[in-house]
């Protein structure tokens, strides 16, 4: 697992690979689920427009959503073959208000310049995850939020993530939410919540079919995590843990 490997993973993948990371989500089978996941993460951010970080963006798809949602938005990745691919999906969606960089998120130099920033799919990637946080902590002002969307337990173990460690050299670590929490305590934040949502549509039905509304069946779809069930749930499913600076 190293650096230069995530450095260069997009090389590696071939041109059939290149050509996917390009035109995420809608390249992806779990178009769905991503589109969403980027939904929860902006019911959780500051109102635009304000500052905000994205941390280890690829190609920059959520860097392009965010921008067009009114943030003023710097994405990071290590990657120069990423960010040369972000900037280009900066010019096709005709994005403002955004900028890329090559960077290293376990290393940045941002001052309390920051109102939020977001991990999407990434700080489990982290050599040194205490360090990618105390940077990011930096980059915020006081007050500022970081919100991280992770796979949780398991997720190194999966057959996807050992072969993407053998072949690529890339990190792939757990990443769930007690794990985010540690990080957060241990840097400083002085609040961090874990958030639980699925990503499946539920279907209201009653006894007789399922085109009656039952009023009191109607549940929310995504909720804090307060029943051990739904903890134990967050931890090896994708979570969402939001620290406040
Ligand atoms: C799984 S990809 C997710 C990309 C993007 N967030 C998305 O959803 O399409 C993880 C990204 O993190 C980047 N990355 C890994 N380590 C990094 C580091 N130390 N600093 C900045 N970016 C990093 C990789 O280059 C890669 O683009």
């Amino acid at each position: 697992m190293s650096k230069q490997g995530e450095i260069e993973y997009l090389e590696n993948l071939g041109s059939e690979g290149k050509v996917h990371a390009f035109n995420k989500p809608f390249s992806d089978a779990d178009c769905s689920r991503y589109l969403i996941d980027l939904g929860f993460i902006m019911t959780l951010l500051p109102s635009s427009p304000c500052r905000l970080l994205d941390l280890g963006v690829g190609t920059g798809w959520t860097s392009v959503f965010l921008a067009k949602r009114g943030y003023r938005v710097t994405g990071v990745d290590i990657s120069p073959q990423m960010i040369a691919l972000a900037e280009k999906n900066r010019e096709r969606y005709e994005a403002e208000n955004l900028n890329f960089l090559v960077s290293d998120f376990e290393g940045l130099t941002f001052d309390r310049e920051f109102d939020c920033a977001v991990f999407y799919d990434s700080l489990h990637h982290a050599i040194d995850g205490p360090k990618a946080l105390n940077s990011v902590y930096k980059a915020l002002k006081p007050g500022g939020v970081c919100i991280t969307l992770e796979p949780g337990a398991g997720h190194s173990r999966t057959q996807d993530s050992r072969r993407a460690i053998e072949e690529f050299d890339i990190t792939e670590k757990d990443m769930h939410p007690e794990k985010v929490i540690a990080l957060a305590e241990k840097t400083g934040f002085k609040t961090a919540r874990i958030f639980h949502f699925s990503f499946l549509p539920t279907e209201i039905r009653n006894k007789t079919g399922p085109y009656r509304v039952v009023k009191d069946k109607i549940r929310q779809v995504f909720r804090i995590a307060r029943t051990p069930g739904d903890y134990t749930r967050a931890l090896s499913e994708r979570n969402l843990v939001l620290m406040k600076k």
